[in-house]
C-alpha cells in the first residue's frame, strides 16, 4: 500500500482495536520523533478523527469521521493487486476523469480513485450521475488485463458479480439482482450503477477504467425528487449505517477474485454467476435500443454479454445496447 506516514499511523490505530499505542513505541516503530507523532495525530485530528491521552499508556484512538481513506480501505484490505494505491479526494469532477489522468501517467494495475463526492459524475449514455457527498461509494479501479478490446465488456459483468457478492457476503438481510447490463437493484429500485471505459489500441488493451457509484447511506430525502421513486441506497433497504471502506474492501477482494477466475478458465463460470444473480433472465422484458422496441422473454447472455430475447414468434433477437424494462 502506498501509504502516506500519517496514513500508516491511522491505520495502526485502527487495526490497534480500541488498545491506547504508546508515543515512544510508535516513534520508535515509524523511525521518527515523538513530536513527529503527535504532529500527525494533530492533522488527522483535523481531519475528524479523536485521540484521548491515556495516562501512561499513550494515545487512544476514540472517533472516526465518516469518510473512505486510503487507510481505513487499507485495514480492510485482503488483496494482492487491487486497492494497494488509493487516491482519495473529497471533492472531483469525475472519478473516471482523474482514472484517465492517472493511466496517462503509468498509474499501476489495480490502482483506485475513490471521492467523497463528484461535481459531474458519469452515468452510461452520456447521462449525469448523482453522488450525494460522504454517503455512496463513487470510485474507480483501473485495472491492466491482458485482453482484446472485444473482451472489454465481459469486465462489467464481472463487476456486477463482483459487488453482489461483496454486498451479499457483508449484509444477509439485502438481495441485491443484476439488472441487465449492469444495473444493481434492490428491490426493483436502482442501489449501483456500473461504467466500464476502455483505452486500447487494435491489437491489445491498455486499460480498463471501472467505475463503480454505490448509494450506501442515503436516506430517502437524500435523492432528488425525480430519483425518490426508482433509486434506493444500501441503507434504506438494511435499516443501518454501513462502513463504506469495508464495502470497497469487500468489493475488490471478490473483482480480483474473478477477474482471475476469468483469466484462467473463460467467462463461462461467471456467466454461470450472471445468470445466477440476474433479475432480468425468464422475466417478460421491453428492450428500447436506439432502433427498436423489442419486447418478448430474456433467456440468457451470451459470451460476450450480449442480452438473448425470445420474442413471441419464437425468434431470437440479440440486444446490445438497451433501456430495459421488466
Ligand atoms: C450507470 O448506471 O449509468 C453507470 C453509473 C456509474 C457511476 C460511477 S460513480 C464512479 C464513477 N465515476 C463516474 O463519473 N461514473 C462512475
Amino acid at each position: 500500500m502506498n501509504l502516506t506516514t500519517k496514513d500508516e499511523l491511522l491505520s495502526r490505530f485502527l487495526k490497534a482495536d480500541n488498545e491506547p499505542l504508546s508515543g515512544q513505541q510508535l516513534a520508535d516503530e515509524f523511525g521518527i520523533s515523538r513530536t513527529a507523532i503527535w504532529k500527525h495525530l494533530q492533522t488527522l485530528q483535523d481531519e475528524g478523527y479523536t485521540f484521548e491521552t491515556i495516562k501512561k499508556k499513550g494515545y487512544l484512538l476514540t472517533s472516526k469521521p465518516d469518510r473512505v481513506d486510503p487507510a481505513r480501505i487499507s485495514s480492510y484490505l485482503t488483496t494482492t493487486r487491487l486497492g494497494h494505491h488509493v487516491h482519495y479526494y473529497d471533492e472531483v469532477t469525475s472519478t473516471q476523469t482523474i482514472a484517465h489522468e492517472l493511466v496517462r501517467n503509468g498509474a499501476e494495475d489495480g490502482t483506485v480513485v475513490v471521492a467523497e463526492t463528484q461535481t459531474a459524475g458519469k452515468g452510461r449514455m452520456a447521462r449525469p450521475w448523482e453522488s450525494t457527498k460522504g454517503k455512496g461509494i463513487w470510485m474507480t479501479i483501473i485495472i491492466r488485463p491482458n485482453i482484446l478490446p472485444h473482451q472489454a465488456p465481459q469486465f462489467t459483468l464481472i463487476a456486477a458479480v463482483a459487488v453482489v457478492n461483496a454486498i451479499r457476503s457483508l449484509y444477509e438481510s439485502i438481495q441485491p439482482e443484476i439488472k441487465w447490463p449492469n444495473d444493481i437493484l434492490l428491490n426493483g429500485k436502482k442501489c449501483t450503477g456500473i461504467l466500464t471505459e476502455m483505452i486500447a489500441e487494435m491489437d491489445g488493451v491498455q486499460a480498463l477504467l471501472i467505475g463503480i457509484g454505490i448509494n450506501v447511506n442515503q436516506e430517502l430525502e437524500d435523492f432528488p425528487d425525480e430519483l425518490k421513486n426508482i433509486a434506493t441506497s444500501l441503507s434504506i433497504e438494511a435499516n443501518n449505517q454501513l462502513d463504506r471502506a469495508e464495502l470497497i474492501a469487500k468489493i475488490l477482494h471478490y473483482l480480483e477474485k474473478y477477474s482471475d477466475i476469468y483469466l484462467d478458465h473463460g467467462f463461462e463460470p461467471i456467466k454461470t454467476l450472471w445468470e445466477e444473480f440476474s433479475g432480468t433472465i425468464g422475466k417478460k422484458i421491453k428492450a428500447t435500443t436506439l432502433r427498436e422496441v423489442v419486447e418478448g422473454t430474456a433467456i440468457g447472455i451470451t459470451e460476450d454479454g450480449v442480452l438473448e430475447v425470445r420474442i413471441d414468434d419464437g425468434e431470437i433477437k440479440r440486444i446490445y445496447s438497451a433501456d430495459i424494462e421488466i
